[in-house]
């Protein structure tokens, strides 16, 4: 294996789902799941594709309550590739005698091929297969077979098609739900190689159009074969049959199309897919031209880290999973980051916070991505301040999990698989995403310098999100503090008190810290923007100078629960729950990740104990410099020590359970400076995550972005000490003792920078070209770098 290449060895059945969600292959738009061709849905394959931003909302009603949920809608299955050796049985990977099999899915080329060798009676065959969602054209995906009859004469049947029965059934526990998302319009040939489908989403009618292409190559040369035209309801493929001779390789090359009603610079999608695909060329040129557009991703993020040939692979698989995502080709569209890629059905393809993890990563790399993806907050500026409104507050409450328009998409009811109990979902007074969102405008903005977006579309969001906070804080007079209650900490566990009948907890100190943060951003923008730009803006906004001072105020006394020696409280009144027999547990049950369902289970609830799923408290020293904790804590007139930052971290370590995988990347993060070994261990962990399934069968549902990508960010923004803050980049490395390279490419301010991170130097070279020089401070020691030149700085502690 190299960190290049992801290689199973053999079938196993058992494995096949997280396969195929790792070896994924995507371009930003849309991505079709490592299936394989020949296999329906069942319970060991799952064909999924997905286009980004493309949902579909249905009702269900379970045990008396209709629940509605919009969904990522798994698309028309283009795949679907069958065959059979004279009349026999039609290959099944499942069932058939396999002398070889192998699976690779080639990182940097963004390549899946399959190897096998099976014998059908006393013939052996071997087949080859490659595909690729093409990088370099958003709306075309190939799959090339080649056949080699090892030992026989005679004839091989194909059927080649496009499957629109499809339905969302990826994940198990949602199965009872509707998954039912389309409804076939019409299918039909193209031309005498090609058929297509048209399909039409139920409730969003969102029309899909797949069309696809098969020609078969022998030795090279063409071949023509009669075929026979396969047309169902919602099913159309070709089917012929050839002759092979002993030794003889033939290749069927299979092209397609997607286009959507969605998509721009069409007149209609159906005649959109027919007429490019009859454009398109051969297999091998799509080919060349989407490994060239690969290998311009890597140009920009590709990130080394040392010898570490494990290391490298996964960082590598992460990178260009998070790139299969969302890439440059997203930038044209109105959609945001879904936290579990378009790689699989959980969490139905929602946007959630986890974007939080990505931005940092695409904004060194590609800076215009994140402005579009940011964009897709600006356009549900409405709907936040729609549901702002309906809940009795001012400016703009961004919902916990988003979909097509904005409104909050949480489900109300999950089920517990471990009880088979439908159990409530508070998880949406998540209000907290409310602060993400300023919080990754605000870094956009450092990086990029970009004050356009800023004055355009970033400053109406804070301000409008300042708003909500100024308006969701109460102002308690006995205290003299502002108070934020009824609301949950990213910590999904606790979601109430114990008791309690209703649900909300109040002063979630990360929450409350962050939302001071953002009205000091909000008042910062009046010395920012532009003056006439800032005058527009206040007056359509109608923003007065008093309730500037109402912000001003509650960012100086916004309360924030301390208890013990500094320890900053989860929440107002954690102290008082109970602790957690840990090891009792662990014992037990083994994985405890999801406490909260095990209790579930028991009849207990985790609401009462100090058992935390993820990181919440330790988020401020994820997202904040302890000088930037320090500054916040005085203003509001609270003691901050540094030294309590190691205490809170130990005390929320043993007390975390981390059933969200963004959590190992967070407290790697907050690990590095005061425990690098353990900070290791964790990043090590997160790496495992989603290649080794750490939780257990979720990867098979869908990647985990956010840790995908935070995980990466570690290498290069943590262990790199790279911040972009005010006008200056910096670097301030604490390289763990397994690292001794790091290498990255960077675009900060338009300039286009290669970075070497060594236990020694620090080297940052700009490359040629007209941006303004920048200024690069690696450990205090201030240069001004201009394009075309290179600076070496020797670090401190250098051995
Ligand atoms: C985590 C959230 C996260 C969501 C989507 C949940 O399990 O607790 O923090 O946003 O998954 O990834």
């Amino acid at each position: 294996m190299t960190e290049w290449l992801l290689v199973y060895k053999g079938y196993d059945p058992e494995e096949e789902s997280l396969r195929e969600a790792l070896c994924t292959v995507g371009n930003g738009v849309f991505a079709t799941r490592g299936a394989a061709p020949e296999a329906r849905a069942g319970d060991t394959h799952y064909p999924g594709t997905y286009r980004i931003g493309l949902y579909d909302r249905q009702e269900t009603t379970i045990e008396d309550k209709t629940v509605a949920n919009e969904s990522l809608v798994n698309l028309p299955n283009w795949l679907d590739f069958a065959f059979r050796v004279e009349d026999g049985d039609w290959f099944s990977v499942d069932d058939a005698d396999l002398l070889e099999y192998e699976q690779r899915f080639d990182i940097r080329e963004g390549i899946l091929s399959r190897h096998i060798r099976f014998r059908a009676g006393d013939r052996t065959t071997s087949v080859t297969q490659r595909r690729f969602v093409s990088m370099a054209d958003s709306h075309v995906a190939a799959l090339e077979t080649t056949f080699k009859a090892e030992d026989w004469s005679g004839t091989l049947e194909v059927r080649s098609g496009l499957d629109g029965g499809v339905r969302n059934e990826g994940v198990e526990r949602y199965r009872q739900l509707e998954t039912r998302h389309l409804d076939c319009l019409e299918t039909g040939t193209v031309d005498d190689n090609s058929v297509f489908l048209l399909v039409r989403t139920l409730q969003s009618h969102v029309r899909i159009a797949e069309a696809a292409r098969n020609r078969v190559y022998r030795g090279g040369e063409a071949v023509e074969v009669d075929r026979e035209l396969v047309q169902e309801a919602d099913y159309v493929a070709h089917r012929f049959t050839v002759a092979l001779d002993e030794g003889e390789e033939l290749t069927v090359e299979k092209v397609v199309t997607l286009f959507t009603s969605m998509d721009r610079a069409i007149s209609e999608c159906s005649r959109a897919a027919r007429e490019h695909l009859q454009e398109s060329p051969r297999f091998s040129d799509l080919l060349r031209r989407h490994v060239l557009a690969w290998s311009q991703n890597w140009r920009h993020a590709e990130i080394r880290v040392g010898e570490q040939e494990n290391t490298d692979l996964a960082v590598n698989l992460y990178l260009c999973h998070t790139l299969q995502t969302v890439s440059e080709n997203t930038a044209d569209h109105d959609v945001g980051i879904p936290a579990r890629g378009i790689h699989g059905e959980a969490y139905r393809g929602h946007v959630f916070w986890d974007e939080l993890f990505v931005f940092p990563v695409l904004d060194y790399h590609f800076p215009e991505l994140t402005r579009s993806l940011l964009k897709y907050r600006y356009r549900r500026l409405g709907a936040a301040r729609r549901a702002a409104r309906e809940a009795g507050y001012q400016g703009a409450m961004y919902p916990w999990q988003s979909g097509s328009n904005g409104q909050e998409e949480s489900q109300t009811w999950h089920l517990n698989p471990r009880s088979g109990r439908w159990v409530r979902d508070e998880t949406q007074l998540q209000r907290h995403i409310n602060v993400a969102i300023p919080y990754s405008i605000w870094k956009h903005y450092q990086v990029t310098n970009d004050l356009e977006f800023m004055a355009f579309y970033g400053a109406e969001m804070i301000l409008e999100i300042a708003r909500f906070w100024a308006s969701k804080a109460e102002y308690d007079r006995a205290l003299d503090r502002y108070q934020i209650r009824r609301i949950i900490g990213p910590d999904e566990f606790h979601t109430r008190y114990p008791d309690a009948d209703e649900p909300g907890l109040n002063n979630n100190a990360y929450t409350n810290i962050m939302a001071v943060w953002t009205l000091m951003r909000a008042l910062e923008l009046t010395d920012l923007l532009p003056g006439r730009r800032r005058e527009l803006l206040w007056e359509k906004l109608e923003i007065r100078r008093l309730e500037l001072e109402h912000w001003e105020d509650i960012s100086r006394k916004m309360f924030v629960p301390l208890h013990g020696d500094g320890i900053i409280s989860q929440f107002e009144g954690y102290e008082k729950l109970e602790e957690l027999d840990w090891d009792a547990y662990r014992e037990k049950y083994g994985n405890i990740q999801r406490l909260d369902r095990i209790l579930e289970a028991e009849d207990d609830d985790i609401n009462r104990y100090k058992a935390s799923k993820q990181a919440d408290v330790l988020m401020l020293f994820y997202l904040l410099s302890a000088e930037q904790i320090g500054d916040i804590l005085h203003r509001l007139r609270y003691p901050f020590d540094r030294d309590t930052i190691p205490r809170n971290i130990d005390y929320y370590l043993k007390r975390t359970s981390h059933g969200s995988t963004l959590s190992g990347v967070v407290h790697a993060w907050v690990l590095a400076r005061a425990n690098r070994e353990r900070s290791w261990r964790f990043f090590k962990r997160s790496l495992e995550s989603d290649i080794s399934d750490i939780q257990g069968g979720t990867t098979p549902e869908g990647i985990h972005l956010g840790a995908m990508a935070g995980t990466v960010d570690l290498l290069q923004r943590c262990y790199s000490g790279l911040e972009a803050r005010g006008s200056v980049l910096r670097l301030e490395p604490c390289l763990p003792s397994d690292v001794q390279k790091l290498h990255f490419n960077l675009q900060y301010r338009s300039n286009w920078l290669e970075v070497d991170v060594t236990p020694e130097k620090v080297s940052v070279h700009a490359q040629p070209g007209s941006a303004s020089p920048i200024d690069v401070d690696v450990e205090g020691q201030r240069r001004t770098i201009s394009p075309g030149t290179r600076v070496d700085f020797q670090l401190n502690d250098a051995a």
